[in-house]
């Protein structure tokens, strides 16, 4: 936990922001895995981290933004948990820690809930994501299940997401250690074995395991795969052979539960074809070119733009599409290579804050989500400020099914080079991600270098 005045400080900011009723934050549950005590390993809610820190199952934060009054609901430990889990320590005890005196049992939220309904006073909650707090929710407000997201608080998304995409210098320090202690050597450890004859599952076990030895969990399920060009493929049963290309998409979080999120590239064995080595160096300009323009005032969305165009520039060079660059861009071609975003938000969550709905706080008035393929996939818009933490990820991907659906759909014709793809259906794809803070006057990557460029994988 961070100390007490930090959790007090962001609590006192969301009441004044709110200015009017009530706030219920429920933290997470355990969820059965296959029955009741066998739980899937627990996620505290990140909201619930975020301003009431306490990492442990069935707690709801409460906040009274006009009397001030913050209360924790949730029951101690009896006998028979004592008997079967050890004695913990309090709630009571772990609510001081964040600056809160007043902790009630779990149910008595009901009391409270419906003293402020009856006199009409607005209970603000975020949009809630497992199910069974859907279901709570829907209970203690008396709102069908399926109605409860339409009565989400929209004033609360937007003065919680202001909040949290500000990082302090704790935030980023949580990030940055994790980045050099962590997910820095599970990298180091994965070039290392991944040489010809390896599996993608010992690969992606070793990096879990180094996760684990440091007694923090993964960010988010490891991508291993020399099938690259799936996106998000979570399978690991190939086995490694010579001129593959590995993408490993992968982060550790802190003990605190800060993600981090790196994703590199690199041939089995570590050496390069000159093929493989052609594409890698366009999407490293590409992410040096985004890293190197990212500063506060500039819209994320503008270098999402700038650096597909450098992407486009590149295949253009080996022949792969041909044409006006700015015409191939605003028209969305090249997005058949690269069918993502530039990148997101990073924090308690890799995805930060995905939960309280994107379009709610990484775009604005200003800057609207595109609806064309490939862009409309990029999950941060609006203009940067000193603070934010966010992911560089561009990439080139050869998904043969796409290409094949595109050629027969005759599209893009003026643009793409088809013919030269038929060479390129088993080459996967590239991906290099890194975590970026925003800061005064640029940026600065987080953590200890992961090798990167040709020279350094090589010489791995
Ligand atoms: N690891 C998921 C992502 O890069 O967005
Ligand atoms: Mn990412
Ligand atoms: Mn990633």
């Amino acid at each position: 936990m961070f100390n007490k005045e930090i959790y007090i400080k962001r609590r006192k900011k969301l009441a004044e922001s709110i200015n009017s009723g009530i706030i219920l934050i429920p933290g997470n549950t355990e969820l059965p895995m296959n029955y009741t005590d066998n739980a899937f390993h627990f996620r505290q809610d990140s909201n619930f981290l975020y301003f009431f820190g306490i990492d442990q199952p069935n707690l709801i934060g409460f906040i009274d933004t006009e009397s001030g009054e913050e209360i924790v609901f949730g029951n101690e430990a009896d006998m028979e948990d004592i008997i079967w889990i050890g004695m913990q320590e309090t709630i009571a005890k772990k609510a001081e820690k964040i600056g809160i005196k007043k902790v009630l049992p779990y149910n008595d939220v009901i009391k409270y809930i419906n003293n402020s309904k009856s006199i009409q006073r607005t209970i603000h909650f975020l949009p809630p994501y497992p199910a069974d707090r859907k279901i709570a929710l829907g209970k203690w407000l008396s709102i069908s299940v399926n109605e409860i997201d339409n009565h989400v608080s929209i004033d609360l998304i937007k003065a919680v997401a202001a909040q949290r995409e500000i990082k302090s210098a704790e935030e980023i320090e949580e990030m940055d250690s994790t980045m050099s202690n962590i997910t820095y050597e599970m990298y180091s450890a994965a070039m290392r074995m991944a040489n010809e004859g390896k599996t993608e599952y010992e690969i992606a076990g070793t990096m879990e395991g180094i996760a684990l030895q440091n007694n923090v969990q993964l960010a988010y399920p490891i991508i291993c795969s020399v099938r690259g060009e799936i996106l998000h493929n979570h399978l690991h049963d190939n086995t490694l052979k010579k001129d593959q290309l590995l993408i490993i998409d992968a982060g550790a979080e802190s003990k605190m539960h800060y993600a981090t999120d790196i994703t590199r590239t690199f041939p089995v064995n570590r050496k390069f074809t000159p093929k493989q080595k052609d594409i890698y160096e366009i999407v490293l300009a590409a992410q040096l070119y985004s890293i190197e323009n990212i500063k506060p005032g500039i819209p994320y969305f503008d270098i999402h733009i700038n650096t597909c165009k450098i992407i486009a520039e590149g295949l253009k060079n080996l022949g792969f599409i041909t044409g006006n660059i700015d015409d191939i861009v605003s028209e969305g071609a090249h997005a058949m290579f690269m069918p993502h975003g530039l990148g997101h938000m990073i924090g308690l969550d890799v995805h930060d804050m995905e939960d309280l709905g994107e379009d709610n706080f990484a775009y604005d008035d200003t800057i609207k989500r595109s609806s064309q393929f490939g862009t409309a996939y990029l999950r941060l818009g609006k203009k940067l400020k000193e603070g934010y933490v966010l992911t560089v990820e561009p990439g080139i991907y050869f998904i043969p099914q796409l290409i094949k659906k595109w050629k027969a759909e005759n599209k893009f014709t003026d643009f793409i080079n088809y013919s030269k793809l038929e060479d390129y259906f088993d080459f996967g794809g590239v991906r290099i991600e890194d975590n970026i803070a925003v800061t005064s006057d640029g940026s600065k990557v987080i953590g200890k270098p992961i090798p990167k460029t040709v020279e350094e994988i090589e010489n791995q």
